[in-house]
């Protein structure tokens, strides 16, 4: 057993003109390739490779400390891009509805001022790193950021949406202005899935 380089549900140039194709299939068939093969060849002959990744990352503790870093590097690195991909959809999908709508409203007012939050914490992430939101371990939203390829899950956390601000996400297209590539990618979150992440995570 091994970790793979999942699948995308739609084309590099689909996300166009929110993510560019070649940003897209270098983040994909590179980065995150990249974070697997090193994953792999870090869990090599141990028991680990059998388990879920998220697994994995909330019980670190159960690493040893020579494979901690590169667990914590390439296993968050595979785990924050698997969800990346799964929370964009070309297009973008609606707004939230149901339970995480009304969450929303109740924490933080309107899907506008949630939106605000984290664009504001992805664009402030020093270096590299990732703007999210979690569920926390009272099971309440809470947005936060984790530098380079850091989870939430680490943290006790369970991340329901989550955005690249590493250069590799957006340089091609945007160069130094991360926060045009933020504002933009909100066009094409899929929050049908922010939504069933939410569900299963209160439950
Ligand atoms: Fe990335």
């Amino acid at each position: 057993m091994s970790f793979q380089l999942p699948k995308l549900n739609y084309g590099y140039s689909d996300l166009e003109p929110h993510i560019d194709a070649l940003t897209m299939k270098i983040h994909h068939t590179k980065h995150h390739q990249g974070y697997v093969d090193k994953l792999n060849a870090a869990l090599e002959g141990s028991d680990l490779n059998s388990k879920p990744i998220e697994e994995i990352l909330t019980n670190l503790d159960q690493i040893s400390e020579d494979k901690k870093d590169a667990i914590i590097n390439n296993g968050g690195g595979h785990a924050n891009h698997t969800l990346f991909w799964e929370l964009m959809t070309p297009g973008g999908a609606k707004q939230p509805s149901g339970a995480l709508q009304e969450q929303i409203t109740k924490d933080f007012g309107s899907l506008d001022k949630l939106i605000g939050e984290v664009s504001s914490t992805a664009i402030a992430q020093f270096g590299s790193g990732w703007g999210w939101l979690v569920l926390d371990q009272d099971k309440n939203l809470e947005v936060i950021s984790t530098p380079n390829q850091n989870s939430p899950l680490m943290l006790g956390m369970i991340p329901l949406l989550g955005i690249d601000v590493w250069e590799h996400a957006y340089y091609l297209n945007y160069q130094n202005r991360r926060p045009d590539y933020v504002q933009a990618w909100w066009n094409i979150v899929n929050w049908d899935i922010v939504g069933q992440k939410f569900q299963k995570a209160v439950h």
